[in-house]
């Protein structure tokens, strides 16, 4: 399959997941935005990665499995032909230094629309968040606002007003701006599409206080 096909069918099974997610959430809210806005995006405006990996491209073929398996398995499905060409990229923020070792070998992610994406766009980010294996994310917060759908993988999830609650494939979780989130991966690896509304610019940052004690 061509690069930019791909691509497009990658985007479109997530346009069907955001459609069908509005239910529950505000109505018009980022969502029904980002669906809106992957509609209109079409193969020649795309611009093709050229496949960069990183350490966590390794954990993605099990994920993808494990997502196959879910009630997002056509995303599943769509990310596996797609990734070929992706570049796998990681927060700026978090370094060797900041984060340890174990972390930035087991964490990374795929931006599909955003700035300087393969789908040019300022104010939404939409992308892929990939996690190996007994991975801690720890305790972070940024501006803009986020929803997740877990797409493959049995990982826990934390947020504030919540506490560390098991997320299935399929489940939604909703981060509004600023609110301390985190979550760590058990044994499986976890793959969970992303979606960012507002202030994109700028990156998550780490609190400095973790709900669990640091880096699995
Ligand atoms: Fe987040």
């Amino acid at each position: 399959m061509d690069a930019g096909d791909a691509l497009v069918g990658l985007l479109r099974s997530i346009e069907q997941v955001y459609r069908a997610s509005m239910p529950g959430l505000p109505t018009p809210g980022p969502l029904t935005v980002a669906a809106d806005r992957i509609a209109g995006i079409a193969a020649t405006d795309l611009r093709i990665g050229t496949g960069r990996r990183k350490p966590v491209s390794r954990f993605a073929r099990q994920a993808v499995d494990l997502g196959r398996r879910g009630p997002l398995s056509a995303i599943a499905s769509a990310f596996a032909a797609a990734e070929p060409r992706v570049d796998w990229l990681q927060n700026p923020n978090y370094s060797v230094e900041s984060m340890g070792p174990g972390f930035v070998e087991r964490y990374g992610y795929v931006e599909l629309v955003g700035p300087g994406r393969a789908a040019e766009s300022r104010d939404l980010l939409v992308g892929l968040l990939l996690l190996g294996p007994e991975t801690h994310y720890p305790d972070h917060v940024h501006p803009a606002e986020e929803i997740y759908h877990v797409v493959g993988g049995r990982a826990e999830w934390w947020r504030e007003d919540e506490g560390w609650r098991e997320k299935p494939p399929g489940a939604v979780i909703h981060h509004a701006p600023m609110v301390r989130h985190a979550m760590r991966a058990t044994a499986e690896p976890l793959l969970a599409l992303y979606c960012w509304t507002g202030r994109i610019e700028v990156h998550a940052r780490m609190t400095g206080a973790s709900a669990w004690g640091g880096n699995a």
